[in-house]
């Protein structure tokens, strides 16, 4: 996993992240796994609440979920996990404090989508976060600082999709199988950007 951004830019959507990703073929997983973030046009200053994301992950006809940890471990992040389902991707915001299938988070964060698409080895969502960088379960507290200019991420992917699809509060899990890490995930100045309320009011669609 590079930790220093690569800056790409989204085709269908033109939002530019700051992206790292593992190459499809890579022993650390089946299939690839890409992480990106756009930012706010002073959150390398001041800290934001919120990001634009963009998830690209292994799915083999349209099976399997992955997710991304905002605070690199499992445990005591608020975490995203991803899914299609026939032509739609789920999302759903999980908090843990074991290493067992992690609780709906039940802080103010709220997912709304850009654009999704799947095709039949790999599906891609783009999707707005608000509040979810600070986030706070049952009052333990955390977040990822945007002004550091580094974040601690955490990655995971799994083959088989989740129980209860079409409904993201009840969804059930096996363990992952599909690989998992954290990394240290530089952010340049292009994750920040002039366009980012403009494009955040794309966000109009919300999958539940
Ligand atoms: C790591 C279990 C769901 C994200 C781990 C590990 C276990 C585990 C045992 C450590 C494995 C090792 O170090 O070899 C489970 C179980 C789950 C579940 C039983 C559900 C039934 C999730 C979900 C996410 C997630 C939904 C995120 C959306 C991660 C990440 C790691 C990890 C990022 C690597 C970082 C770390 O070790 O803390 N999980 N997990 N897991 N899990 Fe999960």
């Amino acid at each position: 996993q590079n930790n220093a951004a690569v800056t790409f830019t989204d085709p269908g959507t033109g939002i530019v992240f700051n992206s790292w990703g593992i190459a499809n073929g890579a022993a650390q997983t089946q299939g690839g796994y890409t992480f990106g973030m756009a930012l706010p046009s002073n959150a390398l200053s001041t800290d934001a609440t919120e990001f634009i994301g963009y998830l690209q992950c292994a799915a083999k006809d349209n099976k399997g979920w992955c997710g991304v940890s905002l605070g690199g471990p499992m445990t005591n992040s608020l975490l995203v996990a991803a899914w299609p389902n026939e032509d739609n991707i789920y999302t759903s915001l999980r908090y843990a404090t074991g290493y067992a299938m992690p609780d709906p988070y039940t802080g103010d964060a709220k997912i709304t989508q850009v654009s999704s698409t799947i095709n039949s080895t790999h599906f891609t969502l783009v999707f707005r976060c608000q509040n979810c960088l600070k986030w706070n379960q049952a009052g333990t507290s955390g977040g990822a600082s945007t002004s550091a200019g580094f974040l601690v991420l955490g990655w995971v992917q799994a083959f088989p999709s989740p129980g209860n699809p079409t409904c993201p509060s009840q969804i059930t899990l096996e363990q992952h199988d599909n690989g998992m890490g954290i990394w240290g995930a530089v952010l340049d100045s292009n994750v920040a950007n002039p366009s980012y309320t403009a494009w955040a009011a794309k966000a109009t669609k919300t999958v539940a």
